[in-house]
């Protein structure tokens, strides 16, 4: 994992690179790019949650009693933001199953680019939880800063934003508004077109991910 700026990390293994190449391929059909990110969500899960806490109990193995470590209670939440961060909720929910799942419903104005919500329910008590927002694609940044104020309105405390694809604007824009989260990036591109998708990135997520194009 390479570390471009405190809190950011950019992961750099080479199944989650060949994966998201795969991803960016525009002959890639639904059902594959729905499993790569799965599979891509599950990698860097794996990376964002390094550092999820854990508490001692006692244990009877088969030869004795050892005092050992689980994950601390309440566990984890998951919160994909819709549509198309839910592609990323089975790959995590494999990793963590007993984590629970939150939804922001947001959606960018197709003339302003600016996001518009629609929907939100997060687990309680979301204070005590670490808090893993979902969303394959961080472009002008204004979904993740949207779904993160309204995360830390509600009381949300320990966040941590993950997404496949981010382009330069969006990563600047949410670590300037959210300096204390942690951002996981599967890959930082180059740059938003004049329509504020990502380039090269991957068309549209959402689209891709449902067959909705
Ligand atoms: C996409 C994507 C992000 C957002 C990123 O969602 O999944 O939520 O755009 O753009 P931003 O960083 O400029 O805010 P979209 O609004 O297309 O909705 P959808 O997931 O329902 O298709
Ligand atoms: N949303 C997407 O799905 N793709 C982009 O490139 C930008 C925003």
């Amino acid at each position: 994992m390479s570390t471009k700026k405190e809190n950011v990390f950019i992961l750099d293994h080479p199944l989650i690179k060949h994966k998201i190449s795969l991803l960016r391929d525009k002959n890639t059909g639904t059902n594959e790019f729905r499993k790569l990110i799965e599979e891509i969500s599950l990698l860097m899960g794996y990376e964002a949650l390094k550092d999820i806490p854990l508490t001692d109990v006692e244990m009877e193995t088969p030869i004795e009693t050892c005092t050992t470590p689980v994950m601390a209670c309440p566990k984890p939440a998951i919160v994909p933001i819709l549509r198309a961060g839910l592609g990323m909720v089975s790959g995590l929910l494999a990793l963590v199953p007993t984590a629970k799942v939150g939804h922001i419903g947001l959606y960018r104005d197709e003339f302003t680019h600016l996001p518009q919500e629609y929907y939100c329910k997060l687990p309680k008590p979301i204070e005590e939880r670490t808090i893993l927002v979902v969303d394959p694609m961080l472009a002008t940044g204004g979904s993740a800063c949207d779904a993160i104020d309204k995360i830390k309105a509600s009381g949300g405390k320990t966040i941590k934003f993950m997404s496949i694809i981010a382009a330069p604007e969006g990563l600047e824009k949410l670590t300037s508004a959210h300096p204390d989260i942690q951002v996981y990036v599967g890959q930082l591109d180059r740059c938003l077109n004049e329509n504020a998708y990502i380039c090269p990135g991957l068309g549209d997520a959402g689209d891709r991910i449902f067959g909705t194009i």
